[in-house]
């Protein structure tokens, strides 16, 4: 049936080929009063294939049929839109409520008019969205063809792009995700569950990195999948895997990323130290476009597993210096390391139970023994007076939470930043009665109203230059007692509910 000049025939060689399993089909609306306008058009395309693809034809009679059509189906290729139907610019109106009611900008519309007196050319053109504009009598069947066979190609292009562009947003999305993650155990196992979620890909992985192990190089499996989620956490000799050990040696050549056959491996040194290796397979599965994404997603790794190592880094050299600061409050107000120590377990083991993700209960473990830094700027004949303070030593040695404060702050380091707010609350009350600020309840940050708690359970619990210790039973009799005047209630709670953990904690040296 379809008819061709020898000249189109090169245009269309390569699509038209006899197929016996069409992959699917092209879905083209036609929307006209005429029966036989319908008839033709589908006559003329009736055994066309594009792309191994044939058309599945949408009928509509009016504009308000094609309205509930072009509503229920999303994928319409094109539209072969005729302007005068039920008013003189039905057509025309339904341009508008595609592009902008549906806010469909992918599908085709040709408008095929009978009378181009109703909708001139140019006018049209220039005010509506429309991808091309025909009059029905110079619309051979020829050129229906021609005309149809570029609105699908332009369609194809577009959806291609749009997939593409959905992908990219997705890996976009997944690379954000990963930003936000600053542990490499967290981000490895992440990393490896994302990239399997958005690509038929697996079910074997693995992210792991070399380290040195007395002399030795070894490899820490940071995380895995399949067959190789059983060695997570394992450091392994150089042979590991022997299957893909070839995989090893091809990419430590080029230092970048290798992809054979089904696998592929991906290897990235970060801050110029630490050697890591990605590995995937299953990679057959993947289409052209698919493995483009999949390759502007790995490459890009590179940076976000750079900034976990430099924030490792920055994290080790704080806990460094907060040691270092500790010391020094242990020296100058003869406190014992174990104190530290301790304050630091009790806050962390309230802070875990009180329902602080991990990092964060970690952090206030980390940084617990800065909060009484400020001690540093309190005189040694206060400090370690061995009776009471008078009323004007213990107003100056209130001070030590302001000086703690203005000792850590400002450096725009996680850490420090926190042992700021630590030293200057760690004597808030919950009733409102502590220093140095008077705050209430919840305005008393959660790393403050914890500290308290492991700074006066600890400083009881031991002797001070200025008193003895108290047994374990006093202590939390006077713990309960504080319970909602120095103490949030609900921690308190947390202690009473696990007082075997502490107890023992106490006296412990
Ligand atoms: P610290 O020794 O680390 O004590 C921390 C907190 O534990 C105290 O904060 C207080 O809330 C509680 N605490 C410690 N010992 C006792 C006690 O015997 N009885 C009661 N009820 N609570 C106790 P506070 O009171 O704000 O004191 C802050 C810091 O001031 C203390 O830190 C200590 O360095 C110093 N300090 C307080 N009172 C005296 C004192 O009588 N003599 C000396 N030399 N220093 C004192
Ligand atoms: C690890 O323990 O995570 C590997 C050591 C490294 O950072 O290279
Ligand atoms: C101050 O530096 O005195 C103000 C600190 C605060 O209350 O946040
Ligand atoms: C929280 O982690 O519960 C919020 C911290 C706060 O109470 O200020
Ligand atoms: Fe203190
Ligand atoms: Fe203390």
């Amino acid at each position: 049936m379809v008819l061709f000049d020898d000249d189109k025939i090169e245009f269309f060689d390569d699509e038209l080929e006899e197929i016996s399993t069409p992959l699917g089909y092209w879905n083209i609306l036609i929307v006209d009063d005429e029966k036989i306008v319908h008839e033709s058009t589908k006559m003329v395309l009736n055994d066309f294939v594009f792309q191994q693809k044939r058309i599945n034809f949408l009928c509509a009679y009016s504009a308000a049929e094609a309205k509930v059509i072009l509503k229920e189906a999303k994928d319409i290729a094109v539209v072969l839109l005729d302007v005068v139907m039920e008013k003189d610019n039905s057509g025309l109106e339904l341009v508008k409520y595609i592009r902008d009611d549906l806010n469909n900008q992918f599908i085709r519309i040709i408008l095929r008019t009978g009378q181009p007196g109703q909708a001139p050319e140019e006018e049209v053109v220039i005010n509506y969205d429309i991808n091309d504009y025909k009059m029905k009598t110079e619309l051979t069947l020829q050129k229906l063809l021609t005309t149809i066979v570029s609105a699908l190609r332009s369609y194809d292009n577009i959806m291609e792009l749009e997939n593409n562009r959905k992908g990219l947003e997705r890996i976009i999305t997944i690379e954000n995700d990963l930003y936000e993650l600053r542990n490499i155990n967290i981000f490895a196992q992440i990393l490896l569950q994302q990239v399997l979620r958005e690509h038929p890909l697996g079910p074997d992985s693995f992210y792991i990195r070399v380290i040195h192990d007395q002399e030795r190089l070894m490899y820490k499996v940071i995380a895995g999948t399949g067959k190789y989620e059983a060695f997570v956490g394992d450091i392994l000799p150089m042979n590991l895997f022997d299957e893909v050990s070839y995989l090893f040696d091809a990419v430590k050549q080029t230092k970048t990323r290798y992809h054979f056959e089904d696998e592929y491996i991906s290897y990235y040194k970060s801050i110029d130290i630490i050697e890591n290796y990605i590995y995937f397979n299953g990679m057959n599965a993947l289409d052209k476009n698919q493995l483009s994404l999949f390759e502007v997603l790995i490459s890009n790794l590179s940076v976000a597993v750079d900034n976990i190592a430099l924030n490792d880094k920055l994290i080790q050299t704080q806990s460094e210096l907060i040691n270092r600061l500790s010391e020094v409050i242990e020296v100058r107000s003869e406190e014992t390391a174990s104190h530290v120590q301790r304050v630091s377990s009790i806050a962390y083991m309230i802070g875990k139970y009180y329902g602080l993700e991990e990092e964060e209960a970690q952090l206030l473990r980390t940084v617990a023994p800065l909060h009484d830094v400020g001690k540093i700027g309190i005189p040694e004949s206060i400090l370690n007076k061995p009776g009471k303070l008078t009323p004007e030593e213990f107003q100056l040695m209130k001070e030590h939470a302001m000086i703690g404060y203005r000792i850590l702050r400002g450096s725009g380091l996680e850490l420090l930043e926190a042992g700021a707010l630590i030293a200057k609350e760690h004597h808030e009350y919950w009733n409102g009665n502590g220093y140095p600020n008077g705050l209430k309840g919840e305005e008393i940050h959660i790393y403050g109203r914890i500290t308290i708690i492991a700074d006066v359970f600890d400083a009881l619990s031991h002797d001070r230059v200025y008193k003895k210790a108290w047994p374990f039973e006093e202590v939390m009799a006077f713990m309960v007692e504080q319970r909602g005047i120095m103490f949030d209630p609900d921690l308190i709670d947390i202690l009473l509910n696990h007082e075997s953990e502490i107890k023992m904690l106490y006296g412990s040296e």
